[in-house]
């Protein structure tokens, strides 16, 4: 088994580094992350070129990071059919990543629905929407760009998600919204410095880890302030559905369709992921500064821990 790889240090984002302190005031936070926004903020129609012609025999997504790497089927598989693979499943994580992103940009509308609309934080929040419609707009550009299909979750999970956007509660909307960003985050930030991997996609993966950085930040005050001041209900709840959102989460990182695409048997390849130590190992490892967070500010407890093991994510 090979270890997970460690992701480059973050860019500088414009975002000072997050220690566990006391709250900090809801105003001050949104100002400084409209400061900078105003500073790294990108648009990816002008930023990248979406004409220049791919590269022959670069990868779309690092191979460590691609679900079968290091899996007996894997060894068999030639060079050619990998670098597929990873084409398809970086199509499918992007397609996951646009289902988040339009999820998350409900989330926030709903979040300041009754807010103060002069505030800072009804602003920063308008923002961050504004960001993730660019996201989406870039991602859905890259997959045509790449050549697989774009690749949606299971009627069931989009079933799933349309109850839990519309009624989820403001805990619970960002403890999700940190499930969405972080692990994926975790993975682009090994991705955007690799020299192994097409240009476009790094590109991509830089713009977005730069302003994710923001949103991340964003949801962590908010879900600390909320675990502080909600009723014991609703930090109850937000345990419990943050659980089985991760365990959603897991299940529907990768569509296994990616195998069937590429030629290979998609239950073999669904059941030599899912007995990969290395893949256990990666998807642990993206997830444990969110699990950390998460267990710090007393999200994982309960029904809510055991929830996270199910899923994989959690040790
Ligand atoms: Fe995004
Ligand atoms: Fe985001």
């Amino acid at each position: 088994m090979t270890s997970a790889p460690t992701p480059m240090p973050a860019p500088d984002t414009g975002v000072p580094c997050d220690p566990l302190g006391p709250l900090k005031d809801r105003e001050q936070v949104a100002e400084r992350l409209l400061d900078a926004s105003a500073r790294h903020s990108f648009d990816p129609d002008t930023e990248l070129d979406w004409d220049a012609p791919l590269e022959a025999d670069k990868w779309f997504w690092p191979p460590e990071l691609v679900s079968l790497y290091d899996t007996p089927l894997w060894r068999r598989m030639p060079l050619e059919q990998r670098q597929d693979l990873a084409r398809h499943e970086a199509a499918s994580l992007a397609s996951l990543g646009i289902w988040f992103e339009i999820i998350l940009m409900q989330l926030l509308v709903r979040h300041i629905y009754d807010k103060p609309v002069t505030s800072a934080h009804v602003r920063y929040a308008l923002t961050e929407i504004a960001d993730e419609c660019r996201h989406s707009k870039m991602f859905a550009r890259m997959i045509q760009r790449g050549g697989a299909p774009a690749y949606p979750v299971s009627r069931l999970n989009h079933q799933l998600a349309r109850v839990l956007k519309t009624v989820s509660t403001t805990p619970g909307s960002f403890a999700c919204t940190l499930l969405g960003e972080e692990i994926l985050d975790w993975m682009q930030r090994l991705t955007f410095p690799d020299q192994r991997v097409q240009p476009l996609v790094r590109g991509v993966t830089r713009i977005h880890v730069v302003e994710e950085a923001r949103h991340v930040r964003y949801a962590r005050e908010e879900l600390r302030r909320q675990m502080v001041t909600a009723p014991r209900w609703e930090r109850e709840l937000t345990r419990i559905s943050c659980g089985e959102a991760a365990r959603v989460f897991s299940l529907a990182f990768v569509n296994p369709e990616v195998y069937r695409n590429v030629g290979l048997d998609k239950r073999e390849a669904v059941a030599q992921v899912r007995a990969s130590g290395h893949r256990r190992e990666v998807m642990q490892t993206g997830a444990r500064r969110l699990t950390d967070f998460l267990d710090e500010i007393g999200v994982l407890r309960g029904v809510g821990r055991r929830l996270w093991r199910s899923s994989g994510l959690l040790a």
